[in-house]
This record gives structure tokens, sequence and C-alpha cells, in this order.
């Protein structure tokens, strides 16, 4: 079964002007969105981690749990766990290295933690806040003992990690936030931090239509601007056909380094 065709430009007026009829009771929230999206823009000028951080910020402290997108424990959990099963689907062992890019509050990261071998998880994240949440949820499912690493940063150059380190990286609904120049920053640094045979699996907002954006915030891409953006760092990129299948609206790309092209 190939993927749906997704053309809807959500920033259009005509999409809004419908999609508001069909709606009405989402336009009173989209505007106090429209509105705290706008003041926070103002104050963080054109940077958009910084931008972003503070979207986090306001998130974080109305539903430290639904900041990452899934207001319901239910939801929060599927979410996890979906993300999860698909790696060990995907050969995942626990002696693997994993680096998350984007961990938030640890919705998937808890089950990678409890899995891999102690000290063998790495996440990171551009929000303060979201990163207390995901120490809290570390001592709630009593983690303690697996020592992973979560560090804060300020841009995906991922100068503090080792060379060839990391089997698994892994981007869950952190490239649906990001416009180009974010995604481009990771490409040109990913290689290095991979181990020999390593993969980088990311997800993203696919469109099949005009590239476009909602409020700064939920970026839509065509897969063939991405997979060339990678391959312009020389590296291999690839639509994952299976994670279509999933219920996730989201598509999956995996990105390999030039020494796992070669094997
Ligand atoms: C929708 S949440 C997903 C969290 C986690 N991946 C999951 O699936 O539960 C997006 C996360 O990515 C983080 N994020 C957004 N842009 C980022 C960037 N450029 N570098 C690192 N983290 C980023 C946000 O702070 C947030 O925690």
């Amino acid at each position: 079964m190939s993927a749906p065709v997704r053309t809807r430009n959500r920033s259009s007026l005509t999409h809004r002007v419908r999609y508001a009829a069909r709606h009405p009771q989402r336009i009173a929230p989209y505007l106090r969105r429209l509105t705290r999206d706008w003041r926070i823009r103002r104050r963080t000028g054109g940077d958009h981690v910084a931008y972003y951080r503070a979207v986090m910020r306001a998130d974080t402290a109305r539903n430290p749990r639904g900041a990452v997108g899934t207001p319901s424990e239910e939801r929060w959990n599927a979410l996890g766990q979906l993300q999860f099963d698909y790696l060990l689907g995907h050969g995942l062992t626990p002696a693997d290295r994993m680096l998350e890019i984007g961990c938030g509050n640890l919705r998937a990261g808890h089950h990678f933690i409890g899995y891999l071998e102690p000290g063998h998880y790495h996440g990171i994240d551009i929000s303060p806040d979201i990163l207390l949440a995901a120490q809290r949820t570390l001592a709630d499912c009593k983690l303690q003992s697996r020592l992973p690493y979560l560090t804060l940063v300020n841009d995906l150059r991922l100068a503090h990690l080792p060379d060839g380190h990391f089997d698994v990286v892994h981007a869950h609904s952190v490239f649906s936030h990001s416009p180009l120049p974010v995604i481009e920053e990771c490409f040109a640094h990913i290689a290095r931090v991979l181990a020999p045979g390593g993969f980088f699996d990311f997800t993203y907002n696919r469109t099949d239509g005009t590239e476009h954006h909602v409020l700064h915030e939920d970026f839509y891409y065509r897969p063939g601007t991405l997979i060339a953006l990678a391959e312009s760092y020389g590296l291999a990129a690839r639509v994952m056909d299976d994670w279509d299948k999933l219920p996730h609206k989201q598509s999956k790309i995996r990105v390999t380094g030039p020494a796992a092209q070669a094997s």
C-alpha cells in the first residue's frame, strides 16, 4: 500500500476559512495561539530556537505531559510505545548507543532508557522546561539507575558529543517543528557522531504540494527536499514506507552516513 498523497496547504486562507467553518469551536483557541505566537516572535526576533523554547515553556507550564503534543495520558503512552516498538522491530539491541534529538519529556525515551544498557541513552533538547519534566518522568518510572544523559542544547551542531558513537539517532516530531536551516545544521553534523553502520531516523510533516508552515510552529516538507538536502551532505536518505502504515500523521526518513553506504 503506497502512502496517501497530501497536498493540503494549511497556511492558505481558503484552508483556514473552510477549517474554521467546519470547527467553529477551534476558532477561539486558534486566536489565542496566534496572539501568543505573535508576542513570542516579537520578543525573540528571527531566532527560531529562542522562539520554540518559549513556546515549549508556555506549553510545559500548562501541561508538562501534554507539551509534546499528546494532551491525554493514553495518547502520551501510545505515542511513546509506537516509537519504541518501531525501533525494536528494526533491530534495536540493548547494547546500542542511542541519541534522541528533541527528547522532550521522555514520552518514548523512558522506554529506550529502560531497555538500553545503563549510560547508552543520550537525550538532547532546546527546552530547559521540558528537560525538567523529563527528569520527573525518569523518577516516576524509577529509571535513575539507568543513568541516561539529558542535555540542554542551543543548536544541532552536536559539538559536545563524541565521534562515531551512536548506533541509532532518533528525532520524533522535531523536524515537524523546524525550519529548513535547523534541519540543515543537523545534517551537516550528524555523520560525525554516527557509529559505522549507524542510522538516523526522523519524522516530519509531509506534503506533496507546496511547502509551508503554520504559525512558525508546524512545518510541511516534500520528502524530495529533505532527501536532497541530506544527500548534499554526503548522506544517504530513504523514506520509511513501513512507518506510513502505522497510526501516525507524520512520515519518516532514515539517513545513513558515508560508511554505511559503503558497507
Ligand atoms: C513534539 S515534542 C516531541 C518530543 C519527543 N521526541 C517525543 O516524541 O515525545 C518536540 C521536542 O523537540 C524539541 N525541539 C524542537 N526543536 C529542537 C531543536 N532544534 N533541537 C533540539 N530539540 C528541539 C522541543 O523542545 C520538544 O521537546
